[in-house]
């Protein structure tokens, strides 16, 4: 269903001398996401998970690479072109709209004004009330707030291919488990291929494969059984640091 082939994202920098090199964010990235499958991207800080989307969803341009949709070449396809196609991105910071409310929003997303329209996702996505509605998507809503509203919005497209960033932070706990539900109900009856990039050990537990990054690359992909031991042996000193070490991925941001 979406497949990416030796996908590179390089930058331009300079080393300590000053002089110029290319640096890659993304470092020749293979992978397959099926047709209706579950897959958690994890990895450490700053390993290229939020660029990989980026790429994908074509917010960044990919350096080398390709990126095929049901076969067909979209790695040179603007953002919208991609969204049209059923690409959907679920910001790791999701914008925040002054004078824009959530059904302003959804009008946009789902093409309809109609208010059983709206009723239906939200009954979908269970985790934002009637009242959300006319609440303005603006500086006032909470951090687990507009990541709710980003995930209905998300959602509301009927995507073909969902890519949440970090779907969970700022969620609260009594949420986390119906929101790894939700997505994988998504998954199962409307067929979506959702990729969450998470270090959540419920999504890792709920992914049918979990892919490990590490520095750009892809270091394993499996079950969580399979990964493990590979998120045992990678020094990942920030998770030490803030779990001690990991032993079960009961790791919690
Ligand atoms: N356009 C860019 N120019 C320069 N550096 C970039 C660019 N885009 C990303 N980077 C760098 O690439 C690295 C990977 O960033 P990215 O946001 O993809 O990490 P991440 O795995 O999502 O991290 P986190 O878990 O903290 O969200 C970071 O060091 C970031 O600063
Ligand atoms: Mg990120």
């Amino acid at each position: 269903m979406l497949w990416i082939e030796d996908l590179t994202f390089s930058v331009p920098d300079k080393d300590e001398t000053g002089r110029s090199f290319s640096r890659k964010i993304l470092d020749g990235l293979t992978c397959n996401f099926r047709k209706g499958g579950f897959y958690a991207i994890t990895g450490p800080n700053g390993c290229g998970k939020t660029t990989l989307s980026r790429v994908v969803m074509g917010i960044s341009p990919a350096t080398s690479g390709r990126i095929l949709l049901d076969g067909e070449d979209v790695t040179n396809l603007t953002v919208t072109e991609r969204a049209r196609k059923g690409i959907a991105y679920s910001f790791q910071h999701p914008a925040r709209f002054k004078g824009l409310t959530l059904r302003d929003l959804l009008s946009i997303a789902m093409g309809t004004d109609k208010e059983e329209d709206f009723v239906r996702v939200l009954a979908r996505v269970g985790v934002c009330s009637l009242d959300f509605l006319d609440k303005e998507v603006g500086p006032r809503l909470s951090g687990g707030e507009i990541k709710k509203v980003e995930l209905a919005t998300t959602i509301a497209r009927n995507p073909r291919v969902a890519i949440y960033d970090e779907p969970d932070t700022g969620i609260d706990l009594w949420t986390i488990g119906p929101m790894v539900e939700l997505i994988r109900r998504e998954c199962t009856e409307y067929g979506t291929t959702a990729i969450v990039i998470s270090h959540n050990e419920k999504f890792l537990e709920a992914a049918d494969e979990i892919i490990l990054m590490k520095e750009g690359r892809i270091v394993e992909k499996g079950t969580l059984a399979t990964v493990l031991p590979f998120l045992k042996s990678l020094d990942f000193c920030s998770w030490k640091d803030l779990c001690g070490e990991i032993a079960d991925v009961r790791c919690h941001r």
